[in-house]
C-alpha cells in the first residue's frame, strides 16, 4: 500500500480536475493529467497557469504535469500513487472508465472518483475487489483551491489505511480541511445546505406573505446566524436556480423515503416560474436581484420582488437589536418565526442525520464551516442558542426532538462541547477528544 502519495494522475481535466491537477503540482506532486483529447488537455494547461485565480501560484511549477489522453496515456497510471477520476456526472462513464484503469494500474495505489452526489456503491458495483478495497469519494468543493472542504467517503470494503493515507496528504499537503462522510445521498455538506435552501425558499415565500422584505429575509439569515452575507436568495443566485433544481430532482430520488427533504424537493410556484423563463442567477444577468449598469458608469442594485414580479431598487435593511443575534429565532414575531422554520428546522435536520450520514457531530459543523462558510456549525449554533432553551421550544410547538438533541437530552449534559471545543459528545452520550482541526 502506498504510505506517501508523490505522484497523482488526473483522470478528467475539468474544471475539477483542473483545480485539482494545479494544486498537486503546486505541492510538488508529478502529475499526469488525462482528457478526452490532447486539446483538451491543453486547454486545461492554459486554465491552471491563467484562469481566474489560476490553479498554480508558481509558473515553473507547470512541469510537475504530464498531458496525456485517456485512450493513450491511461497505461501511464501504473506509475502513480493515486488515481483521482473527475470526468462528467455520469455513472456508466466513471464505471467504464474504473473497468479501464483497475487492470493498468499498481498494487497498493489508491483510487477516488469526484462525484457530487453518485453513491460509491453505485461506481463499485460488480467490480473486482482490489478496486473495492482501495477506492474511496473525494469530494472536492469548486473552487478547488480556495475552498477548504474536501469530503472523503469509503465505500464497505474500502481498507482503513487507504483513507488514512489520502486524508494525511490532503489535509497536510494539499491543505484540506478532511471531513469524514458515508456514502448517503449528497454526503455531509451538501445535504444539510441544500436543505437549508430548498426548505428555505418554502419558508421565505410565506414570510413575504406576512409581510417580510426579500432583504430582511437575506439581512436574517446572514449575520444574526453567523453566515455570509449573501443569505438565502442572495447565495441561491450566485449558485443558479437550473443547478438547485437538478440538485432538487436528484434528492427526490435518492433522498430515503421518510427524510423530511422530500417535502422540499421542488421549487414554490414563483421560483418554478423565474427557473422557466431563464431567470436563474447571476450567470443568466439576474435571478433574485441583478445590478444594472447606468448611463454615468454607475451600478444600482435591483431585486425582483417576489411579491409584485417586477424589479425595484434593492433595500438596504439594518436590522434592530433583537434581530441581530442567533437568539432571535427563539421569538415569535414574523422575523422570528421565518428564522426558527428555516434555521432552526436545518439544525433539527442535522440533528438528525447523525449517525446516518456521519458518525459525529464535529465531521458535520466541520463540513459547513469549510463548505458553504457558515461562521459555526449547526451543533455550535445549537450550543451558542443553548441546546436545552432550543428543546424547550420544540415540545412547546409539540415537536419531535431530533436524535442528537435527544442524547445530549438523555444525558443530562447541556452542550454538545464542552472545554473549549476540545471534547464531543458523541451518540452514546458521553464525551470524545476532538481531534485537532
Ligand atoms: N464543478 C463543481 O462545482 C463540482 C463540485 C464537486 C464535485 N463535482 C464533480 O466532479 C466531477 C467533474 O466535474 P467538473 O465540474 O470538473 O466537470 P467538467 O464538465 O468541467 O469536466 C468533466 C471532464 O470530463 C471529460 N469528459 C467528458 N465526457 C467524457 C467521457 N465520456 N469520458 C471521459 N471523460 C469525459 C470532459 O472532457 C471534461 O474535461 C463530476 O462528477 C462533478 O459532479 C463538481
Amino acid at each position: 500500500m502506498t504510505e506517501k502519495i508523490k505522484s497523482v494522475a488526473v483522470l478528467g481535466a475539468g474544471t475539477m480536475g483542473s483545480g485539482i491537477a494545479g494544486l498537486c503540482a503546486e505541492r510538488d506532486c508529478q502529475v499526469l493529467l488525462l482528457d478526452v483529447s490532447m486539446e483538451a488537455a491543453e486547454k486545461a494547461l492554459e486554465r491552471i497557469v491563467s484562469g481566474h485565480p489560476p490553479a498554480l501560484d508558481s509558473i515553473q511549477k507547470k512541469s510537475n504535469i504530464t498531458l496525456g489522453t485517456l485512450s493513450d496515456d491511461l497505461d501511464k497510471i501504473i506509475g502513480c500513487d493515486w488515481i483521482c477520476e473527475a470526468v462528467i456526472e455520469d455513472l456508466q462513464t466513471k464505471r467504464n472508465l474504473m473497468e479501464r484503469l483497475e487492470p493498468l494500474r499498481r498494487d497498493g495505489s489508491i483510487v477516488s472518483t469526484n462525484t457530487s452526489g453518485i453513491p460509491l456503491r453505485d461506481i463499485t458495483r460488480g467490480m473486482p475487489v482490489r478496486l473495492r478495497q482501495d477506492i474511496v469519494v473525494t469530494h472536492f468543493f469548486n473552487p478547488v483551491k480556495v475552498m477548504r472542504l474536501l469530503e472523503i467517503v469509503p465505500g464497505k470494503d474500502t481498507k482503513p489505511d487507504v483513507i488514512q493515507t489520502l486524508a494525511k496528504f490532503c489535509g497536510a499537503e494539499l491543505g484540506k480541511g478532511v471531513v469524514h462522510a458515508k456514502d448517503t445521498v449528497n454526503f455531509i455538506g451538501n445535504r444539510i445546505g441544500c436543505f437549508w435552501m430548498l426548505s428555505g425558499l418554502h419558508h421565505a415565500g410565506r414570510a413575504l406573505d406576512s409581510g417580510l422584505s426579500m432583504e430582511t429575509v437575506d439581512a436574517l439569515m446572514s449575520e444574526p446566524v453567523g453566515l455570509p452575507p449573501t443569505g438565502l436568495y442572495g447565495l441561491i443566485d450566485l449558485i443558479g436556480l437550473d443547478i438547485m433544481d437538478f440538485v432538487g430532482k436528484n434528492l427526490k430520488i435518492n433522498l430515503p423515503k421518510d427524510d423530511i427533504g422530500k417535502h422540499f424537493t421542488s421549487f414554490p410556484a414563483k421560483e418554478e416560474a423565474m427557473l422557466k423563463r431563464g431567470q436563474l442567477g447571476r450567470k443568466a444577468g439576474g435571478g433574485f436581484y441583478r445590478v444594472q449598469k447606468l448611463n454615468d458608469g454607475s451600478k444600482k442594485k435591483e431585486t425582483f420582488d417576489q411579491k409584485s414580479g417586477d424589479w425595484r431598487d434593492t433595500l438596504a435593511i439594518e436590522l434592530d437589536g433583537k434581530h441581530r443575534t442567533i437568539d432571535m429565532m427563539l421569538g415569535d414575531d414574523i422575523e422570528a418565526t421565518f428564522a426558527w422554520h428555516t434555521m432552526g428546522g436545518a439544525l433539527c435536520y442535522a440533528a438528525d442525520l447523525v449517525p446516518q450520514i456521519s458518525d459525529d457531530v464535529v465531521n458535520i459543523d466541520r463540513a459547513m464551516r469549510w463548505g458553504f462558510a457558515w461562521g459555526r456549525g449547526p451543533f455550535e449554533m445549537l450550543d451558542a442558542i443553548g441546546p436545552k432553551r432550543f428543546i424547550a421550544k420544540l415540545k412547546d410547538n409539540n415537536l419531535s426532538v431530533a436524535n442528537m438533541l435527544s442524547v445530549l437530552e438523555k444525558s443530562g449534559e447541556s452542550h454538545f462541547y464542552k472545554n473549549s471545543g476540545t471534547e464531543y459528545l458523541g451518540t452514546d452520550g458521553r464525551y470524545h477528544p476532538t481531534l485537532p482541526e
